[in-house]
């Protein structure tokens, strides 16, 4: 692969900056060692955006995201832009970004380091071993439906929102997840609400359908409730999980903690033709901003998502998480992931021991 690609950096707020750094040093790194040629070109969003533009989501910045190739994303958000017009707080441009570029496909994996086990709340024989994929639907459902609205007087307002799905977006969420499975254990676990909803019903029904295109996969349903139940039970029943936005929402959350370490935990957003959106599934910490601590593993384990997902260069994305794994195992550790009395090093530190290790194998 030695064609041209242009990467957007993203960095955003709190810790979005330090981390991604540490990424774009990998990328600087793989471009050497697999001769590789990714641009990086960088655009504030967030609430960096609106500072700056008095938008979190400035053209400048959606006009990068949508010429680039992929696009490395940060984090955004922070306690000085809770109180602004919803419109403009930093969660918009996430949103802005999902739907302009059509990135529909979430795909949140769940996977508990060995080094790390001990870092999970569960125990550890719960959990060791532990490599979930959560296929969250990104651009539709309860999110962006309508009608929607607080209307009104004061004292008698309502509020709502709609859950829609149309068979076509079920479908397309459908072939990603089915097609996940067929490239790991082969089980696919549809997650929804179908003994109360009607949309969730019509989801049912068209996963069923869709299931027939994939014989190989053994497929089975749950509910939301359930779900979380026995994510927390019995996490390891779990091999691809497809559900809603909402309840991916949800879902994602709860199934990162499994693994104690949502510093190391990387997601991709994908659209129909691979083109993706990647990013640590942490937030912005901004408790911690720069101040060298932020764990930078999520955000270049994101980059080997890109790798591999976007590029198609599995030697590429092999050799970043490989670096990871060696750096673990060498006992670098942040102090989100150090165990009491082990040493901590810094944000950059991290970055430098990856990138010391990437190299073809
Ligand atoms: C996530 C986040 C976002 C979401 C927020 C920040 C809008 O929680 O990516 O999971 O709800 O999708
Ligand atoms: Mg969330």
């Amino acid at each position: 692969m030695s064609d041209k690609k242009t990467i957007a950096v993203l960095p955003g707020d709190g810790i979005g900056p330090e981390v991604t750094a540490q990424a774009v040093r990998v990328i600087e790194q793989v471009n050497g060692v697999f001769g590789l040629s990714c641009t990086i070109e960088t655009q504030p969003v967030g609430g960096a955006a609106y500072e700056l533009h008095g938008h979190p989501l400035p053209p400048s910045t959606l006009d990068l995201a949508r010429s680039a190739d992929a696009i490395l994303l940060g984090a955004v958000g922070g306690p000085q832009w809770e109180s602004i017009d919803r419109q403009l707080r930093p969660e918009k441009a996430l949103l802005g970004l999902r739907s302009e570029l059509e990135l529909f496909s979430n795909l949140r994996p769940a996977l508990l380091f060995p080094e790390l086990a001990d870092a999970s709340t569960l125990k550890p024989e719960v959990v060791s071993g532990l490599d979930i994929m959560i296929v969250r639907e990104l651009t539709g459902g309860i999110y962006f439906g309508g009608p929607r609205a607080i209307e009104g007087e004061k004292g008698s307002r309502k509020g709502y929102n709609t859950m829609v799905y149309s068979e076509a977006e079920i479908q397309r969420i459908g072939h990603s997840a089915f097609q996940m499975a067929m490239q790991r254990d082969r089980r696919l676990c549809s997650v929804d609400k179908a003994n109360v909803l009607e949309v969730s019903e019509l989801w049912r029904e068209v996963m069923i359908d869709l299931g027939k295109s994939y014989p190989e996969v053994e497929l089975s349903h749950m509910y939301i409730d359930n779900a979380c139940m026995q994510l927390v039970r019995a996490p390891k029943q779990f091999d691809v999980m497809v559900t809603t936005n909402m309840f991916g929402d949800i879902l994602s959350d709860a199934a990162s903690m499994l693994t104690g370490s949502i510093g190391m935990l990387p997601s991709a957003s994908l659209d129909s033709r691979g083109k993706g959106m990647y990013e640590p599934v942490h937030g912005s910490a901004p408790d911690i901003a720069g101040q060298g601590k932020a764990n930078p593993l999520a955000t270049i384990l994101s980059v080997a998502m890109m790798m591999r997902s976007t590029f198609g260069n599995e030697p590429c994305a092999a050799a970043i998480e490989a670096a990871v794994k060696a750096t673990l195992a060498d006992g670098f550790r942040t102090g989100d992931i150090a165990a009491d009395g082990q040493a901590i090093v810094t944000t950059e530190e991290m970055g430098t021991a990856v990138v010391d290790r990437v190299s073809k194998s």
